[in-house]
Order: C-alpha cells, then sequence, then structure tokens
C-alpha cells in the first residue's frame, strides 16, 4: 500500500539519539516508491518555548541538516518549515473549534510540560495538539511515524478527523500510527529528552565521548554486583541492554546478548563496548556526513522553499474545504 507519510519535530536544538532512532530514522525507512512523505520541522510549536529568536532561526537550518545528513533526500522528501504554509495555523483555527478544552488538559505532553514550566502554561501550550492535528490533517497524511510519548496526540488528531467527519461530512483521512513505536531509554535509564540531567546522547557528540559517558555513567542491572553473577537484561538493566534491542542488529530476535548477560558469560563493561559499537556504527557514517553538509546553509534555504511550494498547494485545498463546509467565505 502506499502511504503519505508526515512526521515532525521542534526545533529546539541539535537532535538527540531518541529522536534519531524513534522518528529520523523512521522517515529515512518510509522513502519507498509510491510513498509520498512530508518531513518538516515543527517551528511555530517550538514557539511554546521559546527562548532566543536567533537561536530558533538557527536551529530551522541545523535540523534541515541533521535530516539531510541521516539521509532524508529532497528528491524523494518534502521537506519544509511549518511556518510557510500560514492556511496550517488557519485549518487549526478551524478545527479548535470542534475540540473540548477538557480533553486536552490530559493529554499527557502537555502534563509533562505544564509539571516543568508550572508558570509558562500559554493558550499555545494547551491548543498544541490541535495545531499538531492540522498539520496531520492538512495534507491527509496516512501514517504518522513519532516515538511513543507522542501516540496521544496523533489519537487526538483522529478523534478530531472523526468529530469533523460525522458533523460535515467525510472530509478528513483517518492517520494511523506505525506499528513499531519505540521509546529510546537514555543515560539514566529514562526517556532519552532535553532535559537538564545527564541522560540524552546528542547525535553530532564525538563518539569517544559517548563512549566514555556510557562507561561511567550507562546503567546496568544494579543487583549485578561481580562479573560472575547472572545479570538480568530484562528486568533489571535501565539504560544499556534496552537500547542493545533497539539497535543492535539481531538482538532482538536472537537474544544472544541477553543470553550470555543472564549466563555471566559477559560482563557489564563488555556489554556496554558492544553498545558503543553499535551506536558508532549508526553514528558514524551520518556524522561524516554531516559535517561535509556544515556549509551548504544556503542548499538548505532552497530545500525549505522548494518544499514549501510543494506542499502548501495541498493544505491549501483541505482548508479550502473545511472552511466551504463550515460556512465560512473568503471575500477576496
Ligand atoms: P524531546 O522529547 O526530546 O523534546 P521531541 O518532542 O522534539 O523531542 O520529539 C521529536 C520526535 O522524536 C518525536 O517523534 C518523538 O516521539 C521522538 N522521540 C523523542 N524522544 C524519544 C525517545 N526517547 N525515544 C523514542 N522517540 C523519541
Ligand atoms: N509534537 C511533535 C514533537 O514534539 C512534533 C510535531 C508537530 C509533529 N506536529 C507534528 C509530529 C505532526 C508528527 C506529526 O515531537
Amino acid at each position: 500500500m502506499t502511504e503519505t507519510v508526515l512526521s515532525g519535530i521542534r526545533a529546539t536544538g541539535r537532535l538527540h539519539f531518541g529522536n534519531f532512532i524513534g522518528a529520523v530514522e523512521k522517515f529515512v525507512r518510509f522513502q519507498l516508491p509510491g510513498n509520498t512523505c512530508l518531513y518538516f520541522v515543527a517551528d511555530q510549536h517550538t514557539l511554546t518555548t521559546l527562548k532566543d529568536p536567533a537561536e530558533l532561526r538557527g536551529n530551522v537550518v541545523e535540523m534541515v541538516m541533521d535530516y539531510l545528513a541521516a539521509g532524508l533526500d529532497p528528491e524523494q522528501s518534502t521537506i519544509y518549515a511549518q511556518s510557510s504554509i500560514p492556511e496550517i495555523a488557519e485549518l487549526s483555527l478551524m478545527l479548535s473549534m470542534l475540540q473540548p478544552l477538557g480533553d486536552l488538559e490530559t493529554i499527557p505532553t502537555y502534563k509533562d510540560m505544564v509539571r516543568a514550566n508550572p508558570n509558562n502554561v500559554s493558550l499555545g501550550l494547551i491548543t498544541y495538539p490541535v495545531l499538531m492535528a492540522a498539520d496531520i490533517l492538512g495534507p491527509k497524511a496516512t501514517l504518522v511515524p513519532v516515538g511513543t510519548d507522542q501516540k496521544a496526540n496523533v489519537e487526538l488528531a483522529r478523534e478530531l478527523a472523526r468529530r469533523f467527519n460525522n458533523r460535515f461530512g467525510a472530509t478528513f483521512i483517518m492517520p494511523e500510527l506505525m506499528e513499531e513505536m519505540v521509546r529510546v531509554p537514555g543515560l539514566d535509564g529514562a526517556k532519552m529528552g532535553k532535559s537538564d540531567s545527564d541522560n540524552a546522547i546528542d547525535i553530532n557528540e564525538p563518539i569517544e565521548q559517548i563512549a566514555d559517558r556510557y562507561k561511567r555513567k550507562g546503567i546496568t542491572d544494579p543487583k549485578r554486583t561481580k562479573r560472575e553473577m547472572p545479570g538480568e537484561p530484562f528486568h533489571e538493566c535501565r539504560s544499556v541492554y534496552p537500547l542493545h534491542e533497539l539497535i543492535t542488529p539481531g538482538e532482538k530476535d536472537t537474544g544472544i546478548i541477553a543470553k550470555a548477560c543472564m549466563k555471566a558469560e559477559i560482563g557489564c563493561g563488555e556489554c556496554k563496548e558492544r553498545l558503543i559499537e553499535s551506536i558508532a556504527d549508526i553514528l558514524g557514517p551520518f556524522q561524516e556526513r554531516r559535517r561535509e553538509l556544515a556549509e551548504r546553509i544556503d542548499e538548505v534555504r532552497e530545500i525549505l522553499v522548494e518544499g514549501g511550494k510543494r506542499v502548501r498547494p495541498l493544505i491549501a485545498e483541505t482548508t479550502s474545504e473545511v472552511r466551504e463546509k463550515m460556512g465560512v467565505v473568503l471575500y477576496a
């Protein structure tokens, strides 16, 4: 089946390994003949936590370079900035009229943000998932690759599509989540994310530094105090084995490392060494391509302009359909 695959990432800075494995690597994999791939930088969503406008401008460009170095090909994927398509915000406004406020207060990503920053609860933060629904429903995406943490947001988009279609007639397509959504653990075992704690691996961090951090901080089975003791990779090992399962080729199916750990044939040090090899196999080639791209800022601008031109008509058409169905006339 061919799909319209769509996803975005906020431009909050450099990507971490969780973004890479949970999202960007999947974006690349969906670039298949027949698929329409739409990948954007969610710069308006970034405004919910805006610090420095100049930094935001720079981050958008940096992120597109990360996309390109990871393997997104502007010939196969439409790469754009959310803000270049004003119809998305208009669509979001119209959809917001069908969205009960109470449901937005129960969304996990909203609750996390409120907990992290109780003094910065803006209207934009609470309507964040409605803007995200407009991102998805505007170009009629059929598949939305994201990490596990975004599940409730995509479900809210589905609910909005259903509500609109029920009231105004078939308009939106129901977007699906991909089957294998993952949660990449950080060094401390919590979800890898942009927190202040020593948790995230920057995808542009030198491999030696990543190795050093895993060796010193990576959490294995705390009950395994001696090398001869068997370990418990599945329930006790918090940051090292769970990542093996996600990135070490064949491990999920064969469980070779897990079995060796449970029989004390492999120690935690060696297990970390092997993990670092797996990380290096993924990030090494990425970092090399990323260095080559660093100077090509003009090209990035061009890619974003072209991407915007390509996707805007799709979104404009849906927005005009919605306007019409809701009785809104443009006197222009
Ligand atoms: P962060 O959570 O670091 O702020 P974003 O919210 O910008 O990152 O997430 C961008 C994409 O990366 C989303 O699809 C999100 O689900 C995915 N993602 C972020 N962290 C992880 C993680 N630890 N494991 C898997 N996917 C993740
Ligand atoms: N909320 C997503 C995140 O924090 C980013 C995002 C914005 C997105 N709009 C989207 C993801 C539409 C998928 C589809 O990562």
